[in-house]
């Protein structure tokens, strides 16, 4: 074949490929609201993923860092993942009655996690949060929540409340983020700041003996708590009565085997589990003490103490499968390590090109799950963060992507499967966004 044919052939080809992929995006935009299923950018159509890979509609390769919002934290495609997924769909995809998987991935999750004295499973984090919420006030037989600023526990109504807020209310009122929640709602949130003591204090002062739960991420998006911060909330709720909830849907099985309440040392009294214990599947969990957890029992709690809770899917035994398989496959010696190890050596590598090119910027969170924020002012909250340079993040997110990277707006999630030829992959697409943010 001559050159010029060849030549010919790929050209048509990769139009081929360009109008396929439009005309998915105008076959989404006609039957999904905004063309997509969620706040990722839209115009991404993958198709596959392999180890840390993954490829788009159009045949570009990139390097997952993801990972599909968190769970994948091995990479794709496992095969020892894939075996027992296999052989479970062989049997049957879900029952609703009890099922062994699912009995022994409650039973590896109270192993691992520290509050964890029984689990209740659902299908999404969001469910997960919304129910610790109603957990904790029936427990106490309160109704406020206190929750942080920029905090995210999923979609229900108290958990839009001052998720991004974009404008600056006085703690600890609350701003919805979404059209369609009662105004109600409202009255019963104390927002706070993250990482302040003080203001937490105050309003605990205010507010406590009505307060049910304090609700937080144990690392706020990618936010550091400070020393001692999750340690004052611990005591606060101890000496008030209030129910201390970790949302440990992200840093679950990854900060640690057991979460950030084992990296961090502090045990609350429910956390809400998600993304890596079910392997790549729908599955989430509540787990925290017996004595709470009773709630969801109303022969041990009485019809009027009773919360009544179910889901379709929820236990669903594919799904425990893919956790169960995972989590054994992380807990082998050294996973840990490798992946902190990953962690620490992408983040050297954004500060060597970012300082390299004369760009401000600071490498905010855990080697497990951390971004770049283009500010040099301490980033302790929302409120810090929001002041770093966005635009200049998206740029580089952008030029990041059109050389192979595929991340969050706001995340990099390292995973296990990352090989040399990634790191070295990933480390002259910065060096090349990194001068190209200068242009
Ligand atoms: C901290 C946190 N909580 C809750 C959720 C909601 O989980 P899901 O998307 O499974 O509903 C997320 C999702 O990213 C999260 O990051």
């Amino acid at each position: 074949m001559s050159l010029c044919l060849v030549t010919l052939l790929l050209f048509i080809n990769h139009e081929d490929i360009q109008m396929n992929n439009a005309n998915w995006a105008m076959r989404a935009q006609s039957v999904l609201p905004a063309g997509g299923f969620g706040n990722f950018d839209h115009s991404v159509f993958i198709k596959k993923g392999s180890g840390s890979r993954v490829w788009d509609e159009q045949d570009n390769e990139y390097i997952d860092y993801l990972i599909g919002s968190g769970p994948m934290l091995l990479g794709h495609g496992n095969e020892e993942v894939i075996d027992v997924v296999q052989e479970q769909i062989s049997k049957g995809m879900t029952f609703f009655a009890n099922n062994t998987a699912g009995i022994e991935l409650a039973e590896q999750i109270v192993d691992a996690v520290a509050c964890a004295e029984q689990v209740r499973f659902v299908t999404s984090g969001g469910e997960a949060d919304m129910y610790a919420l109603r957990l904790a006030r029936a427990y106490t037989n309160r109704n406020k929540i206190m929750k942080f600023e920029g905090g995210y526990h999923g979609m229900s109504a108290e958990a839009q409340m001052s998720l991004a807020p974009s404008i600056q209310a006085n703690f600890p009122n609350a701003v919805p983020d979404s059209a369609g929640i009662p105004a109600s709602v409202q009255d019963d949130m104390v927002i706070a700041p993250y990482n302040d003591k003080e203001t937490v204090k105050a309003l605990l002062d205010e507010y406590g003996t009505e307060i049910a739960a304090i609700i937080v991420e144990p690392l706020q998006r990618i936010i550091p708590a400070l020393p001692g911060f999750l340690s004052f909330l611990r005591e606060e709720c101890t000496q008030r009565g209030i129910v201390l909830i970790f949302d440990e849907i992200v840093t679950g099985f990854r900060l640690a085997y057991g979460g950030a309440q084992e990296a961090y040392g502090v045990v609350p009294d429910l956390c809400t589990l998600g993304k890596i214990i079910g392997g790549g599947f729908p599955l989430a969990a509540i787990a925290g003490k017996q004595s709470i957890m009773a709630h969801f029992d109303a022969s041990v709690v009485g019809r009027d103490k009773f919360l009544m809770q179910l889901g379709t899917l929820s236990g669903n035994p594919v799904a425990a499968k893919a956790g169960l398989k995972t989590m054994e496959i992380l807990k082998r010696p050294g996973n840990y390590d490798t992946l902190k190890a990953h962690g620490v050596r992408l983040q050297k590598l954004f500060t060597k090109h970012l300082t390299h090119h004369g760009h401000p910027h600071q490498v905010v969170g855990e080697p497990e799950l951390f971004d770049v924020l283009f500010t040099s002012n301490p980033v302790i909250d929302y409120r810090s963060a929001n002041q770093a340079n966005q635009d200049k993040s998206k740029r580089f997110n952008h030029t990041l992507r059109t050389h192979g990277i595929l991340k969050s707006p706001s995340k990099v999630y390292p995973c296990l499967a990352l090989t040399e030829a990634d790191f070295e992959w990933t480390e002259q697409a910065v060096e090349k966004a990194a001068a190209e943010l200068n242009k």
